[in-house]
């Protein structure tokens, strides 16, 4: 990760069939080509993709967008039916994975810090780095019990505080800004990204190497700018899915440092 550039990451979801995937990351990498920008670029789509895509590492070695995996398995192998573990990720060149997604953590139940936990375990034994997504929902905001919250899901980190370079980057997703065309002021960014810093250096004693800081929820090619002022990068959903769009969004990045 080159702390120099903006982290531009792409979450798909469960979006885009192989044909429709394949042609929006050509257009992603042909976009490239031609826009000026200081972004590193990830991609995020499907396993299926990432099984298909492994013909652009036979033609291009250092293709300009990294690979990305929205999830991982929580053992090394075996009798796990629907699981991909990270071993078999790190053989088809994924770099970075997913870990603690809200949508992970409400639809199928994985907020839990030691299925969490195992994960990131997993992550770090193959080399891949995290991003690792919290924030909190509507609900909790409006309690007042974001930073509680945070320090809660944030606690799996704590077991990496003897490892020097954890290769960790940190999203903060607030769940009520996914989807829905909300975001948080930017000066509740910055502040998140400092209170984060704390519970992780102060609380749970994670060494001093600077973890890069990521906004995600509605981000678009019209906030992405504004936003990049304040954070290392971005985590884009829906507005990843156009070529276009995202490749604005790459745009933003030109005079950002
Ligand atoms: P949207 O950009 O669609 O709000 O999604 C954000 C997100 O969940 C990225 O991981």
């Amino acid at each position: 990760m080159n702390l120099k550039k903006k982290i531009i990451a792409a979450n798909w979801k469960m979006n885009k069939t192989l044909p429709e995937g394949e042609k929006l990351r050509n257009q992603v990498l042909e976009g490239l080509k031609k826009i000026p920008h200081n972004a590193e670029p990830i991609l995020f789509p499907s396993f299926l993709h990432i099984g298909n895509w492994q013909n652009l590492y036979n033609t291009t070695p250092n293709p300009p967008i990294a690979l990305g995996a929205q999830n991982l398995g929580t053992e090394p192998n075996g009798a796990r039916t629907g699981e991909i573990s990270a071993h078999m990720l790190k053989s088809a060149h994924v770099e970075y994975v997913l870990i603690g997604h809200a949508e992970r953590r409400t639809f199928y139940h994985e907020d839990n810090n030691s299925l969490i936990l195992q994960k990131l375990q997993q992550a770090q034994q193959h080399n891949l780095k995290t991003i690792f997504c919290c924030g909190e929902s509507l609900e909790i905001r409006k309690s007042k019990k974001t930073l509680e919250h945070l320090q809660k899901q944030l606690e799996p980190l704590k077991n990496l505080n003897n490892i020097h370079n954890p290769n960790i980057l940190i999203a903060y997703e607030p769940v009520w800004a996914i989807g829905t065309g909300l975001i948080p002021d930017v000066k509740e960014i910055q502040n998140i990204n400092t209170q984060i810093r704390k519970i992780l250096h102060e609380i749970y004693l994670l060494p001093k190497p600077y973890l890069p800081f990521l906004y995600g929820g509605s981000v678009n090619e019209k906030n992405a700018q504004d936003i990049l002022t304040h954070v290392d990068g971005l985590l884009v959903g829906s507005s990843s899915l156009h070529a276009e769009k995202f490749l604005q969004i790459l745009a933003a990045t030109q005079h950002k440092t």
